[in-house]
C-alpha cells in the first residue's frame, strides 16, 4: 500500500500537477491508522499509530521534485465514541511533519459513524482554530477549511495568523467565480479574469 500511494504521486507529477496532498483525515487509510480507535492491530502498525502515515509520507515524498511541497489533510479531533483528542493529533502531526510533510490541511472528524463528541456547530471559521493550534504547536505552515464563504472572513483567517491559506469548498460549487468575486471585493481588481470573460467586467456597453 505504501508503494501504491508512492506510485500514484509519481503519476500526478508526470501529469503535471503543482503539488500533491495525501488524505490523512475523514476515514481514509493513513486516517484508520492513526486513530486509537479504529486501529486495533496489535503489530508493529497499532503499537506506532502514526507508522503506516510516516512511511507513506517518506515514500512520497522520495518521488516528489525537491521543490515541490507535500500537503496533507487531516482531521484534528474526531467525534466518534472511541474519538481522539487534539493533543493525540499534535503528536501524530509533529511524527508527519518530521517525515516531510510541509503543510497540513486542518479539518475535523469524518471517521464515520454519528458525532458524539466535541462537534463545534457549523459556524463560518468553525475549524480554524484547530488550524491554528496545529500551526502553534509544530511551527509548520497550515491551511484552514470550513465554511469560510465570506471574502473577509477567509482574508481575516490568513491576515491574522490564525492559518496560512483558507480553503473554500462549498462556495466554489455555488460559485465557480469566487476567486474573482473575491479578488473585486477585497482590492477591487479583476485580474484572474480571463482573456475572453474581460467584457463581462469592463467596457460592456
Ligand atoms: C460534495 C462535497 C464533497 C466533498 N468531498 C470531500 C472529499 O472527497 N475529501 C475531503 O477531504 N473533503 C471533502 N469534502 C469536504 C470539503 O473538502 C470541505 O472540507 C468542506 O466542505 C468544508 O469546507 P466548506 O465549508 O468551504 O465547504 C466534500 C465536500 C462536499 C460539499
Amino acid at each position: 500500500m505504501v508503494g501504491k500511494f508512492a506510485d500514484a504521486a509519481a503519476r500526478a507529477v508526470k501529469a503535471g500537477f503543482d503539488t500533491i496532498q495525501l488524505h490523512g483525515a475523514h476515514g481514509y487509510l493513513i486516517h484508520q491508522f492513526h486513530s486509537p480507535g479504529i486501529n486495533k492491530r496489535d503489530d508493529e502498525f497499532g503499537r506506532d499509530k502514526a507508522k503506516f502515515g510516516v512511511e507513506v509520507i517518506k515514500a512520497v515524498k522520495a518521488v516528489l521534485p525537491p521543490d515541490m511541497p507535500l500537503l496533507m489533510r487531516v482531521s484534528a479531533i474526531e467525534y466518534a465514541e472511541y474519538a481522539y483528542g487534539l493533543d493525540h493529533m499534535l503528536e501524530v502531526a509533529r511524527a508527519y511533519r518530521d517525515a516531510g510533510v510541509d503543510m497540513f490541511d486542518v479539518s475535523t472528524g469524518g471517521e464515520g459513524g454519528p458525532a458524539v463528541k466535541g462537534k463545534p456547530g457549523n459556524y463560518p471559521g468553525y475549524q480554524v482554530p484547530f488550524a491554528r493550534a496545529l500551526k502553534d504547536a509544530l511551527g509548520v505552515p497550515v491551511s484552514a477549511v470550513g465554511m469560510l464563504d465570506d471574502p473577509e472572513l477567509a482574508e481575516h483567517v490568513v491576515a491574522s495568523g490564525d492559518a496560512d491559506l483558507a480553503v473554500i469548498g462549498r462556495a466554489m460549487l455555488r460559485n465557480p467565480y469566487w476567486a474573482i468575486d473575491a479578488l473585486r471585493r477585497l482590492d477591487g481588481t479583476t485580474d484572474l479574469v480571463a482573456t475572453a470573460y474581460e467584457r463581462g467586467y469592463h467596457g460592456h456597453r
